[in-house]
C-alpha cells in the first residue's frame, strides 16, 4: 500500500485524472465504489489517525470519530470535547443521509438577557470569556453515537490515537503560538487552562510539548463507559463544580439531559448537482442553498470575474439578511426552511437585484420580543461512505476555561446566540428573536459541512471561519460545479458579504485593481482584510473512473491523503 500525504494534489495528477476520465468515459461501466479512500483534515496527526483506522478495517464513520477525537487533542484552539459540531454522514449501502447534531445547548438556567446589564446593555466579553459563556458540550455524545450506530470498530480502538496523543503530547507550532497569543488573557484567567496551554503564564515556545494527562483520562472513561464517561460520574461532577465555582450556571441535569439529535439534511439542486448540507440549528445549508438558487435564477454562475463578484455579493447580502431575520433552533422556533430553500422564493428574493448597482442593506429591524476557531474534515472510504464534519468550541481556545481534573476546555458557543436583537456577535452577525437565548436551546451556527454530487463526481467539503463559512462553501461548491480540481476548491481567493456590515470583505490581493474600481463604481464598500481566512478540507471522487483526490487548505497546516 502506498500512501500520498500532501497539502494538495498536483496539477499533473489532476491532468492525468482527466485523461483517464476521458478514456474511461468511453467505457460502458461506472466505478461504483471509489478506488481507495481519502481523508483531509486540518492537522497531520488527525489525518494520520483517520488513515490508520481506515487501514485497520474501520469505515469512514469510525475514521470520523478518530479524526474528531485527535483534533480535540492537537487543535485545542479549534474544537474539542468541551464543544460541539455537525457530522454529515452518507452511508453507501442504502444511500441513507443524516446530520448528527452534536451542537451545544444553552444551560437550563440560561435566560434571554443573561449577558445584559441592568440598563439592558451587553456586558463586555461575558458571552466570550469564562464558563458563563459555555454551552453544554455535544461532541462526546456525538462521537459515542456515531461509533455505536454507524461505525464497526470498538470505541476503545477508535479513540486510541487520541488517548495516546493526549498522553504523549504534541508539539507547539507557529499556528498554536499565534492563537494562544490572541487568547492569552482568557487562558491566564483559568489556572487549569494556563497550566495546560501556557508555559509559566506565557505563550509556550516552538516545539514545546503540550501533554494532556487529564484529557487522556477523560477520553479513556468515554472509551470504556460511552456517554456516561462524560455526562455522569466523576467527570460530570468535576465539570459542574468547576463551572459553578467560577461563576457559571451548569447543573448535573444539564449534562445528564444532553442528547444528540439526528436531523434530515437540507437539499438543493444546482446545475444538475445535488447539494446536501447542514439544516438548523445551523444556518449553513439553508443560506448556501438559498444563495445557489438565487445564482441559478440570475443565470449568473460563471460570469467574468468582477461582474460575478458583484452578483455573488448581492446574493450573499440577501441570504445573510434572511439568516439574521428567520434562523434559529427549529426545535424552539418556527424556521421557514422549505420556503427559504425554494427556488421560487429565490427568484422573488433576487428580483430587486440590479446588475449595475449595489443594493444598500436594509436596516435591521429586530422583532419586538414576545416575552477563530473551528475545524473541518472530509472523508470518503472505499465503500463510498462519506463524512463531512465541522466541529467547534467557537472562538480561539473557546472560553479559555478548563475544569480542573478533566482536561476539558469549555466552548464559548453561547456567543452564537443573539444576546440582544440587533447587537452583533464576535463575527459581526446580528440575529433576531428566532436566535434569542432560551434554556436548552441550541445556538444558531454557520457551520456548513456539505456534499455536492452528480452522476460523474462527488465532493465532500467544509471549513471553519465563523460567519464567512457559508460564503466560503459557496465559492467551493461553484468551483466543484465548474469542474475545477479539488485544490482550487480550497485554494481559490475568497470574498464575503454578510448583509451587515454593508461591505464586501476580501482576502489580501483577492481582487485586481480593475475589479475594485468596478465594484466601487457600482456602490460597493470594499474592505480588504489583514489576513487570509478559512481552512477548507475537501475530498473528491470521480465516479467515472473511481479515482479520489483530496486537498487541505494552503492557508492552514492540514494534510490530505489518498490511498493508492
Ligand atoms: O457555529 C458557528 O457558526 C461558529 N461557532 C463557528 C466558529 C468558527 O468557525 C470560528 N473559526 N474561525
Amino acid at each position: 500500500m502506498r500512501a500520498l500525504l500532501t497539502k494538495a494534489p498536483s496539477r499533473g495528477l489532476f491532468a492525468f485524472c482527466l485523461l483517464v476520465a476521458a478514456w474511461v468515459s468511453a467505457a460502458p461501466a461506472r466505478a461504483l465504489v471509489p478506488q481507495g479512500q481519502s481523508v483531509a483534515s486540518a492537522h497531520p496527526e488527525a489525518t494520520a489517525a483517520g488513515i490508520a483506522i481506515l487501514e485497520s478495517g474501520g469505515n469512514a464513520f469510525d475514521a470520523a470519530v478518530a479524526v474528531s477525537a485527535v483534533l480535540a487533542v492537537v487543535e485545542p484552539y479549534s474544537s474539542g470535547l468541551g464543544g460541539g459540531g455537525f457530522w454529515l454522514l452518507h452511508r453507501a449501502s442504502d444511500g441513507f443521509e443524516v446530520m448528527v447534531d452534536g451542537r451545544e445547548r444553552a444551560p437550563l438556567q440560561a435566560r434571554r438577557d443573561m449577558y445584559l446589564d441592568a440598563d439592558g446593555e451587553p456586558i463586555p466579553r461575558a458571552s466570550i470569556d469564562g464558563p458563563l459563556a459555555a454551552g453544554i458540550p455535544g461532541e462526546p455524545a456525538a462521537l459515542v453515537h456515531i461509533a455505536r450506530h454507524y461505525g464497526r470498530l470498538p470505541l476503545s480502538l477508535v479513540l486510541a490515537p487520541a488517548i495516546r496523543l493526549a498522553r504523549e503530547g504534541f508539539l507547539v507550532d507557529e499556528r498554536y503560538r499565534r492563537f494562544a497569543e490572541r487568547r492569552l488573557e482568557a487562558l491566564r484567567a483559568s489556572p487549569a487552562a494556563a497550566q495546560l496551554f501556557l508555559k509559566d503564564g506565557e505563550v509556550p515556545p516552538l516545539g514545546y510539548r503540550v501533554v494532556q494527562q487529564d484529557l487522556a483520562e477523560t477520553l479513556t472513561r468515554i472509551a470504556g463507559a460511552g456517554r456516561a464517561g462524560f455526562y455522569a460520574g466523576e467527570v460530570a461532577d468535576r465539570l459542574v463544580a468547576a463551572v459553578q465555582a467560577a461563576g457559571g450556571i451548569w447543573s448535573s441535569k444539564d449534562l445528564s439531559a444532553y442528547r444528540v439529535v439526528e436531523r434530515e439534511p437540507v437539499m438543493g439542486r444546482f446545475q444538475g448537482y445535488r447539494v446536501v448540507s447542514a439544516p438548523p440549528p445551523s444556518s449553513g445549508g439553508v443560506v448556501l442553498i438559498e444563495m445557489l438558487n438565487m445564482l441559478d435564477a440570475l443565470q449568473a454562475t460563471q460570469k467574468p470575474s468582477a461582474q460575478q463578484v458583484h452578483l455573488m455579493a448581492e446574493v450573499m447580502r440577501r441570504a445573510y439578511e434572511d439568516r439574521a431575520r428567520y434562523l434559529g433552533d427549529a426545535d424552539f422556533v418556527q424556521v421557514p426552511v422549505e420556503r427559504l430553500t425554494d427556488p421560487g422564493y429565490a427568484r422573488e428574493r433576487a428580483a430587486d437585484l440590479d446588475p449595475e448597482r449595489a443594493t444598500p442593506s436594509r436596516p435591521f429591524k429586530p422583532d419586538v420580543p414576545k416575552g477563530a476557531d473551528t475545524t473541518h474534515f472530509s472523508i470518503i472510504d472505499n465503500e463510498g461512505n462519506r463524512v463531512a464534519a465541522t466541529l467547534s468550541i467557537n472562538y480561539l481556545f473557546g472560553s479559555g476555561f478548563v475544569a480542573p481534573g478533566t482536561g476539558i476546555l469549555l466552548n464559548d458557543e453561547m456567543d452564537d446566540f443573539s444576546i440582544k436583537p440587533g447587537v452583533p456577535n464576535v463575527y459581526g452577525l446580528v440575529g433576531n428573536e428566532a436566535n434569542a437565548i432560551a434554556p436548552g436551546k441550541r445556538m444558531l451556527s454557520s457551520m456548513t459541512p456539505t456534499f455536492v454530487e452528480n452522476e460523474g463526481q462527488v465532493g465532500v467539503l467544509g471549513t471553519p471561519g465563523g460567519s464567512r463559512i457559508i460564503s466560503m462553501v459557496l465559492i467551493g461548491v461553484l468551483q466543484a460545479v465548474a469542474g475545477a480540481p479539488v485544490d482550487h476548491w480550497v485554494g481559490k481567493a475568497r470574498f464575503h458579504h454578510q448583509y451587515l456590515p454593508d461591505e464586501i470583505q476580501f482576502e489580501p490581493g483577492a481582487f485586481t485593481s480593475k475589479t475594485r474600481v468596478y465594484l466601487e463604481a457600482l456602490g460597493h464598500k470594499l474592505h480588504e482584510l489583514d489576513e487570509p481566512y478559512g481552512n477548507m478540507q475537501a475530498v473528491h471522487w470521480n465516479r467515472e473512473n473511481g479515482r479520489l483526490s483530496a486537498a487541505s487548505d494552503p492557508r492552514g497546516v492540514g494534510a490530505a491523503w489518498v490511498s493508492k
